[in-house]
């Protein structure tokens, strides 16, 4: 070993950075390093007493970073005299393995590994965290804190851990004027007005978060690039955002469009095999690596959704591809051509039309044809981040050509962040399906890591999509999603709840409550979304040519997007057998597309992807289609509640502001949760018209339709589609002054919860009040920023107000004022006893 040097590193300023922030604004995620506040000072004045030592002479931006975090974690965490400060040494080596080698560490350890030991270190106790890289050291010390702060024992210290894949990057999907493509938490945190901000603190704290969780790599720009992201004027705003990132060994890449060389480089053409188009990327890719030269490579997204493409010059995909990648290998940079390729002017009139086997059937001939450093980009599912879909075929359909699987954290069709939805448990299941793809067990893990077809390359990518919201992702919980996608890629062998609760851990702290009660409310989330919103995987019931959030059944379908449900009043389901549908079935290899072919052997969650099906089949499940419709939507609903319920025994076992946060957000889907189920529910029910064998559809005796109240000013509008509001039918009000409903209060005396179900557009805000015989019970301002600009399903939100004393006869009001376009729409209320 070269000779170390014990050195202290300069404390007290990674010490006040950890003490800075004491509101819990989530700004610090998973990385919290616990403060204890209240012997903050003290504590900071003992530690500024006793440093550090770090060891190991090699300097470079991302070991300094790496002993830096040290300091900084430790410093937040170890309280003197407790268990972890007595059992960790003040001594730490960090460094590369092949900078170690006295230290006979183990071999095993992979460039992006690292080994953590106890050892002796030139005669003194120390800590040791070797990489295979520099940013393997990082990773090495972010895993050390990790187990510090769930309390795990850092007496005995001797551990390997080395990733998965190699490629575990994350693509944003920014735009250049700072808006971001099924982007929910606040604009970029790269871009603002056309151009790269000016201070990049967030950029550089998201590397950190990224690092944390082994992700090295990050893609700026929206897959939909515009092409002034090359420009030779821009790319050196690009470079700043590389060098934000650099000390946390994450590599910058871009999307770029492929008729740049037309658009912005002047050419005639942008052929891929013209001579003059080839020579145009080399020149650029030259110029970009001059400026950044850890440049990871280009995302391509083309031929998609209105992109151009090689298909414009009679080019495949490998073509394009090749000629592009072919001027990153020298500088080692990659090409992630997507897989997203597919027609959306489709016919709907022809049966066999499917958008679903698009991805196969145009990449599975080219398989072999891409050259080394081209990897395909697969989205985990056929048709698009939808809240079930089988697993793509092509993940396992690629012999001798790279892949990386694409998973979606941005909560785009399952939420949006306003709706917890933790994504993992979808996630495993994608990842231990196994495609027969091989002679052996084919898991869709070791299809990805390139084991399973020995290749060189592959692995991960997930669309993020964070922004400039305090959080990163809006809502607290979405956060165990980013977590939990870093850690997966990283050991896709850990399961969905060990990682909810090691997230849960550095989320909100060790107290086993609440560690078990997030994770209980979490890993039920995802089935109980899928319950209300998408049943025996129908593709998206959300309006799918619009905000793809609230119901919207039809706008699938008779149109070219391909998601069709094919539901007339007989049955419903896309027939994808080979032998009677659309042959999607036989793109997996046989012993999977056995279980596809036949309804009898299609498990219930797929049934409706696979099949069309009379309403009145029977499931696995015993119950007939329709009647899974009903009770799925109210179970799914009432376990929504039940989450409230179970959030609220959290209060005062974490700080407020979160607490506040969720329980706000988990009201809000608890109400969303129900308008969801109202919709479907009425939908099927008028379309099969066959009732629910429990009663419930269509029946809402305890509900008081703002229609039908006596209205001053308001107006009743049909709601379209009509499924989005009870009745099919709101009010509105036109008049500035206000307008008002009321109705007499006619159940018997007693304590009540008023639930008010009114619209919240983002085109104005209305001012609302209830009053109960003249005296105001509540008022609230319609200030939300859900994505409607007009009364339905997207906007249709709930007030409820507790504890209000109702007695027979009483005259319930309800005032609305308008503001901007928003016309105060109410749709219903009803009056529950006022639980325990
Ligand atoms: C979805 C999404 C688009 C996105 C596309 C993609 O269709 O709605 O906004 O551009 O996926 O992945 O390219």
């Amino acid at each position: 070993m070269r000779r170390t040097c014990f050195r202290a590193i300069p404390l007290l300023s990674a010490v006040l950075a950890a003490f800075s922030a004491n509101a819990e604004t989530g700004r610090e995620a998973w990385l919290r390093y616990e403060r204890k506040q209240t012997a903050a000072r003290q504590r900071m004045q003992e530690r500024a007493n006793r440093p550090l030592q770090f060891l190991g002479s090699r300097e470079s931006p991302v070991l300094s970073n790496a002993r830096r975090e040290l300091a900084r974690g430790l410093q937040g965490m170890l309280v003197p005299g407790s268990l972890p400060a007595r059992n960790l040494p003040k001594h730490f080596l960090l460094g590369t393995v092949a900078s170690m080698k006295s230290l006979q560490p183990p071999s095993s350890v992979s460039e992006d590994g690292f080994w953590i030991s106890r050892q002796k270190c030139e005669g003194t106790d120390c800590v040791v965290i070797a990489g295979g890289s520099d940013r393997a050291v990082l990773y090495g010390v972010f895993a050390l804190l990790s187990k510090i702060a769930r309390g795990e024992s850092v007496a005995m210290l001797d551990e390997v851990q080395n990733p998965g894949a190699k490629i575990r990057w994350v693509d944003q999907w920014d735009n250049l004027d700072g808006s971001i493509e099924r982007g929910y938490a606040g604009s970029s945190i790269f871009f603002d007005g056309g151009n790269v901000r000016t201070d990049l603190t967030r950029a550089s704290e998201y590397a950190r978060l990224l690092a944390s969780v082994g992700i090295n790599g990050c893609n700026v720009n929206n897959v939909n690039a515009n092409p002034r992201s090359l420009q030779s004027d821009f790319l050196p705003q690009i470079a700043r955002i590389a060098d934000a990132f650099r000390s946390w060994g994450v590599r910058l890449s871009l999307s770029v469009d492929l008729s740049s060389p037309k658009i912005i480089g002047g050419l005639d053409t942008f052929d891929p095999l013209d001579p003059k188009v080839a020579a145009w990327w080399k020149a650029k890719v030259d110029e970009i690596y001059k400026l950044i030269p850890d440049f990871g490579g280009f995302t391509v997204k083309a031929d998609s959704e209105g992109r151009a493409g090689p298909s414009s010059y009679g080019r495949t995909p490998a073509d394009a591809a090749n000629t592009i990648a072919r001027e990153l290998a020298p500088h080692g940079g990659v090409l992630f051509y997507r897989a997203f390729v597919y027609n959306h002017h489709l016919d709907w009139r022809d049966a066999r039309a499917d958008r679903a086997r698009a991805a196969y059937d145009i990449f599975h001939p080219l398989d072999g044809k891409f050259d080394d450093n081209v990897i395909i980009q697969i989205k985990h599912g056929p048709i698009d981040f939808q809240a079930r879909e089988p697993v793509s075929p092509l993940l396992g359909g690629l012999e001798k050509t790279n892949r990386v699987i694409e998973l979606q954290v941005t909560q785009e069709y399952t939420g949006q962040q306003r709706h917890l939805v933790y994504l993992a448990p979808m996630w495993k299941e994608v990842l231990d399906f196994d495609l027969h793809a091989g002679s052996d067990k084919t898991p869709v893990k070791d299809l990805v890591a390139g084991e399973a077809f020995h290749r060189p390359i592959g692995g991960y990518v997930a669309v993020i999509n964070v922004g400039m919201d305090e959080n990163w992702l809006a809502h607290p919980f979405a956060m165990a999603n980013l977590y939990a996608y870093g850690r997966l890629a990283w050991n896709p062998e850990l399961r969905a709840r060990e990682i909810c609760e090691e997230w849960a851990r550095l989320t909100f702290g060790n107290d086993l409550v609440v560690v078990k009660t997030a994770s209980d409310i979490a890993m039920n989330s995802w089935r109980t979304y899928e319950k209300y919103t998408g049943f025996l995987g129908t593709q998206t019931l959300t309006d799918v040519t619009g905000s793809h959030y609230g119901p919207n059944i039809e706008s699938s379908e008779e149109n070219g997007w391909g998601q069709w449900h094919r539901a007339d009043h007989l049955g419903i389901g896309m027939d994808r057998s080979v032998a009677t549908g659309t042959g999607f079935a036989g793109q997996y290899e046989p012993a999977a597309a056995k279980i596809y072919e036949s309804l009898e052997t299609t498990p219930d969650e797929l049934v409706l992807f696979f099949h069309h099906v009379p309403y009145t089949t029977k499931l696995h499940s015993g119950k007939t289609v329709i009647q899974h419709v009903y009770d799925s939507h109210y179970d799914g609903a009432n376990e929504v509640a039940e989450f409230v319920r179970e959030w609220k025994t959290l209060k005062g076992k974490i700080d407020d502001q979160r607490y506040d946060d969720v329980l706000a957000r988990l009201e809000y889907q608890a109400g969303h949760a129900i308008v969801w189920r109202d919709a479907i529910c009425n939908y099927f029910l008028r379309l099969a018209g066959i009732p629910d064998a429990r009663g419930r559809a269509g029946n809402f005796p305890t509900r008081i339709e703002a229609e039908s109240m006596t209205l001053n000013g308001y107006v009743s509008v049909d709601v379209a589609p009509w499924e989005n509001a009870s009745g099919g039918k709101a009010i509105e009000c036109a008049d500035a002054n206000g307008c008002s409903a009321t109705f007499r209060f006619s159940g018997e005396q007693g304590e009540r919860e008023i639930d008010v179900e009114y619209f919240d557009q983002n085109n104005g805000v209305s001012k609302f009040r209830v009053l109960v015989d003249g005296r105001e019970v509540d008022e609230w301002r319609a200030d939300d920023h859900l994505p409607a600009k007009k009364i339905g399903g997207d906007s249709s939100t709930r007030r409820r107000i507790h504890a209000v004393n109702l007695r027979s006869g009483d005259e319930v009001r309800i005032q609305g004022i308008p503001g901007g376009e928003e016309k105060a729409g109410l749709d219903f209320v009803e009056i529950s006893p006022e639980p325990n």
